[in-house]
């Protein structure tokens, strides 16, 4: 039986969940791999409450586990500079590396594989992008034959959860502290909502795929705390649904890379994935449409992910370049050159009678309205929906400021359409 030798960095909710999965799933572990998992060394400056490492040797400084004899680091401290120092020290000492941190593959990603492979070094990061739930591997292993054209997903658990439960007519904030309560939503939630957290992770299976850049060039990124309970409503009636969605597809040209809400069609599979899971759909000229969904956050989840990698690793005989596939020299486009039909939510007191101010501002700016809904919020305002036909981006924007500068508008909200 091979044995692994592990040592690991940070001691909060991943580090506790993988220690305590390694020692309650260990009979399934070796018996589906025939590796054991021995952790050596755990690198945390102080204690977890949470969690006893019994007779674990705990380093203090967490860079001092790279002293112990080791055959692999599990980072899992989060953040940026320090995890992107540790890792970098971890590769130059010729010691592979486990990671579920996309914030330090996304902002050095590159420099990270490029050092790996001169120094035949692994970099594994699974649970990076949708924890357990594989991904990774299955696009650099399972679909390597495949031309991959587009991958689209719920890439964020917690906006998902969000999203589902205000879909259900729950409050966001409420929302938003149970999902953190329940360890569902990162330490700085505004990660998750904002939307940085599901772009990282489009931005690291972009680059996976398509070969685009760590960090990627400026892509547009949005976050869902827009969204009101209202806006599911109106969606509703048309069958649509309202998702974050991370989109990365090729073209001839260029590569479109994107994260923000959308109204999708209720008929669409991802439209149907509530609560905290991912889903991801994946494109090619092979198998088609392929759908991966499960959990995309939490202990369990993630711990699944990370020991993947370290049988994976224990399992490697010949080196695979660590690095990601060939790089592209693709343009990515800009958001204003991308053409969206879209749902947008005017809240004036303008009156029905009086919507020609409104309508003649779509008419200039050549975007054609497909239907159009008043609903009155109180006496005095209405809310009112429209559904546009396909236009660019850039002159919906127009439109909206020349609406936001009419008399009696109180704001103009817009939401893309997935078609
Ligand atoms: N939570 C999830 O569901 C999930 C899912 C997939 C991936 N991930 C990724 O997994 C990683 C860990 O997440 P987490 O939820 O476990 O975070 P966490 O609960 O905040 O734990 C982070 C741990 O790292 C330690 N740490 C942070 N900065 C450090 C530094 N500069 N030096 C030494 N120790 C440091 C913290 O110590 P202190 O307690 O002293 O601050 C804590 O023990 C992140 O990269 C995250 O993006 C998380």
């Amino acid at each position: 039986m091979n044995k692994l030798k592990i040592g690991i960095c940070g001691w909060g909710n991943v580090a506790t969940g993988l220690y305590k999965t390694i020692l309650d799933n260990q009979k399934e572990i070796k018996s589906n791999s025939n590796i054991k998992l021995e952790i050596v060394v755990i690198g945390a400056r102080r204690d977890n409450p949470k969690c006893d490492p019994q007779n674990t040797i705990i380093e203090r400084d967490i860079f001092n586990v790279l002293n112990h004899e080791i055959d692999v680091l599990v980072e899992l401290i989060g953040g940026v500079e320090v995890a992107r120092e540790l890792i970098l020290k971890s590769i130059e000492k010729g010691i592979n590396v486990v990671t579920a941190n996309k914030a330090v593959l996304y902002h050095h990603g590159d420099e990270i594989f490029s050092l790996a492979d001169k120094k035949n070094v692994h970099v594994l990061y699974e649970s990076s992008v949708c924890a357990g739930t594989p991904i990774i591997k299955m696009l650099h292993e399972e679909l390597a034959a495949n031309k991959v054209s587009r991958i689209s997903g719920m890439l964020n658990g917690t906006s998902n959860f969000i999203l589902s439960e205000m879909e259900e007519g729950a409050d966001f904030q409420d929302t938003l502290k149970f999902a953190q309560k329940e360890g569902y939503a990162e330490a700085d939630p505004s990660f998750d909502i904002e939307g940085y957290d599901a772009a990282h992770k489009i931005g690291i299976l972009s680059s996976l795929a398509f070969g685009t850049s760590l960090p990627p060039d400026d892509f547009y990124i949005e976050g869902i705390k827009d969204i009101e309970a209202n806006d599911f409503i109106y969606a509703a009636e048309e069958g649509f649904s309202i998702k974050h969605l991370a989109v990365s597809s090729l073209s001839e040209e260029s590569i479109e890379l994107r994260a923000h809400p959308v109204l999708i069609s209720n008929s669409k599979y991802l439209a149907n994935l509530k609560g905290v899971r991912n889903g991801i759909e994946i494109e090619t000229d092979l198998i088609g449409k392929l759908h991966v969904a499960g959990s995309g956050a939490g202990q369990a989840s993630t711990a699944s992910g990370v020991i993947s990698d370290l049988i994976y690793l224990s399992n490697i005989k010949d080196k695979i370049s660590s690095e990601n596939k060939h790089k592209s020299s693709k343009q990515i486009l800009k958001i204003d050159d991308l053409k969206f039909e879209n749902y947008i939510n005017i809240k004036t007191s303008i009156s029905e009678d009086n919507f020609a101010s409104i309508e003649q501002v779509f008419n200039n700016n050549k975007i054609f309205i497909k239907k159009i809904k008043w609903k009155e919020l109180s006496k005095n305002k209405s809310a009112v929906i429209i559904f546009t036909d396909l236009h660019f981006e850039k002159d919906l924007n127009k439109c909206i400021s020349e609406i936001e500068q009419l008399d009696e508008i109180e704001s103009v909200k817009s939401i893309r359409i997935e078609s």
